[in-house]
């Protein structure tokens, strides 16, 4: 993206075509916690091109070869509680990922995060995070979680996201130029009650049913 040069957005057919089944008003939370988790590892697989590798010697049936195995120790942040759905994916990924949970909600009224979670450890104890979470609206829950994380002692930190607003992608780069951002779609712009347009709605009550009813 040109005028994000930090921010790579995913071309892939598959991810193309598992996000508009994604963002279908009719799709029901069980085929949606599938979808999630399906794009989820597709975009995992995109962010971690960069990742370090160090040799690994393998005897294969035949003769013994100089294999590889991942270097970075990697901390999967998911936000709750819509990143949730991410981790299991990233998981199959990296099988020997850290899990550290990081809890903020988004105030309605306000739209500024709150923290009200935090399960890192005392210090960093990984050389790549990921941060997890479908949705990229105002920037500030992820603004937030970046902070936390470089506060934490982070050096190498990416957010992946399934849907991000420019005006999202903005406030994380102008704080945060040195984070990249991974993402499936890049949508036209928040409305008036911060919420992505064309998006999803809301990511979290559509992984876990807790939407309105009617
Ligand atoms: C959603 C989403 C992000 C945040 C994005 O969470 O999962 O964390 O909003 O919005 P922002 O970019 O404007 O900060 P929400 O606050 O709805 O909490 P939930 O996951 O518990 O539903
Ligand atoms: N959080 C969501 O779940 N959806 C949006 O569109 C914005 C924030």
């Amino acid at each position: 993206m040109d005028d994000f040069p930090g921010l790579h957005v995913s071309s892939h057919p598959a991810v193309l075509h598992k996000l508009a089944l994604l963002r279908d008003e009719t799709t029901k939370p069980p085929q949606f916690r599938a979808l999630v988790r399906e794009i989820s590892w597709l975009l995992g697989y995109e962010a971690l091109l960069d990742a370090r590798i160090a040799s690994r010697p393998v005897t294969t049936p035949l003769e013994v070869m100089e294999g590889a195995r991942l270097a970075d120790r990697i901390g999967l942040v998911p936000i709750l509680r819509a990143g949730l759905g991410m981790v299991d994916a990233m998981l199959e990924l990296m099988p020997t990922a850290q899990v550290w949970h990081l809890g903020l909600f988004r105030d309605e009224r306000t739209l500024r995060p709150v923290e009200y979670y935090n399960k890192l450890p005392d210090s960093a104890t990984v050389d790549l995070c990921l941060i997890l979470d479908p949705m990229l609206a105002t920037g500030g829950s992820a603004s937030a979680a970046i902070e936390v994380l470089k506060n934490w002692g982070a050096t190498r930190i990416k957010l992946i996201n399934l849907i991000a607003a420019p005006e999202g992608v903005r406030t994380v780069q102008r704080a945060h130029p040195d984070v990249p951002i991974h993402v499936a779609a890049l949508d036209r712009q928040l409305n008036e009650k911060g919420y992505i347009m064309p998006g999803l709605g809301d990511a979290g009550d559509r992984q876990f049913g807790t939407g309105r009813s009617d």
